[in-house]
């Protein structure tokens, strides 16, 4: 008899690499070897991993037990620090994954306006729900893409509720005022995972204006931002407010959490509609109290912002000087502290031209293979995550590994 894990993560390539433990930015595996590790907990531990603050209010926390299915106070503690710190909201449901809160923000939404349709981004990912696991078929037209099902088991009837519409492209704006009458909700992450880039504030104004004059709801999936680019994430980094925010990752400090937060009058209908939003670990109280330990850290050192975003613009500046001086076909793209380095030169406006223009995302895995030889380690969806932990001299180990598996494709002839 066999038995297998299968979805330990999303990286089978890696050879039988497992972790047997993490600090700071390190991960060992099983061996003791040491890794260098970009991915960070897909970007939540942004002040490293086993972060002695919020050990220690874990443990506190652990001796008067881990779950109450019963109020506490802590939710409101941390519901409070939220709205005084994160979101310029006042109500909040809490549950334990960034797909729960982006599947419950849809239901808000939904029952709020009384219509039918979410419209999301080519590139997207909101998590691994049914109703968004879609992505673009690449065989229609830029500017009206098409979705198709990306797993198989989940209905085809739900494309019937999405408008899938063209990331970081104009036509977006037209397609939404097309539709208006059909749309609840404009959802998008302020930064697409799939494509890091600083250059989005302009789309993402455009998109606010257009659902304003449209009453359409506008949701930010902050999972990834929030907390990630500021305190704030995606609206206070980008100066817009959406009407809807999801929330996780680096929110839970470590431990697992969603967040639906959003304007009083739309969260009213929760309990008005009435809407059905319980789950056995809502709130539960060692993620609530993680997520307070490092709230609190995070607003009593705001320097750690100005430290992990300028080693994420060094990241990408060195990797990029690099590749033009020796014409290495890619370059590293990102934002703050997240990055992506794209097998290609040329400026990519979207994940679908990512997509098209960058070496196959299979040959992809052997570069990172690569690259974990020389113990740095890159997560599954290849995002590049600095945290408060990772000091200069690391910066310079990671910068040195990426320079010389680049340079080996460029001589083999890949890049
Ligand atoms: C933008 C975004 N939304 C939602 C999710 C889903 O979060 P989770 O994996 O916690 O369900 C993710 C996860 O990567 C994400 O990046």
């Amino acid at each position: 008899m066999t038995i297998q894990v299968l979805n330990e993560g999303y990286q089978n390539d890696l050879q039988g690499f497992y972790v047997s433990k993490a600090e700071r930015c390190y991960l060992y595996d099983q061996d003791g070897k040491q890794y260098i590790d970009m991915a960070m907990a897909g970007g939540s531990a942004i002040l490293g991993h086993a972060q002695p603050e919020i050990q220690q209010a874990l443990q506190q926390q652990l001796s008067l037990g881990s779950l109450y299915t019963a109020p506490t106070p802590l939710a409101h503690e941390y519901a409070n620090l939220l709205s005084q710190s994160v979101t310029p909201y006042q109500d909040f449901i809490f549950c334990s994954t960034g797909s729960e809160a982006t599947m419950r923000a849809i239901r808000i939404a939904k029952a709020y306006t009384g219509k039918k349709k979410i419209a999301v981004f080519s590139g997207c990912w909101h998590g691994s729900h049914d109703f968004l696991l879609i992505e673009e078929d690449y065989q229609s037209p830029l500017d009206s893409p098409r979705a198709a099902l990306k797993s198989a088991g989940t209905p085809v009837e739900l494309l019937e509720h999405l408008l899938l519409l063209p990331y970081n492209h104009q036509a977006a704006v037209k397609l939404i005022k097309e539709h208006a009458n059909d749309i609840a909700m404009v959802f998008i992450e302020p930064v697409q995972g799939s494509n890091p880039r600083d250059d989005i504030s302009g789309f993402l104004h455009s998109l606010r204006n257009v659902c304003n004059e449209n009453n359409i709801l506008l949701g930010f999936d902050e999972v990834i931002t929030g907390g990630r680019l500021a305190v704030g994430g995606g609206q206070s980094y980008f100066n817009i407010t959406a009407d809807i925010a999801t929330y996780g990752k680096t929110l839970g400090g470590g431990l697992p959490i969603g967040i639906v937060a959003g304007k009083k009058d739309i969260m009213d209908c929760i309990r008005n509609a009435p809407l059905f939003m319980g789950g056995t670990f809502s709130a539960n109280p060692l993620s609530l109290t993680a997520g307070l330990t490092l709230i609190n850290y995070l607003l009593n050192h705001p320097e750690i912002y100005q430290q992990i975003n300028l080693a994420g613009q060094r990241l990408r500046q060195e990797i990029n000087q690099f590749c033009q001086l020796h014409n290495i076909n890619a370059h590293m793209m990102g934002v703050a502290s997240l990055s992506r380095l794209v097998f290609c030169k040329r400026h990519i406006a979207s994940r679908r031209e990512r997509d098209t223009h960058e070496v196959s995302w299979d040959k992809q895995a052997e570069f990172y293979l690569l690259l974990k030889k020389r113990a740095v380690y890159i997560g599954g969806n290849r995002i590049n995550f600095i945290s408060s932990t990772h000091s200069s001299k690391v910066i310079d180990k990671v910068i040195k590994a990426y320079q010389e598996c680049l340079f080996e494709w460029h001589q083999q002839g890949i890049i």
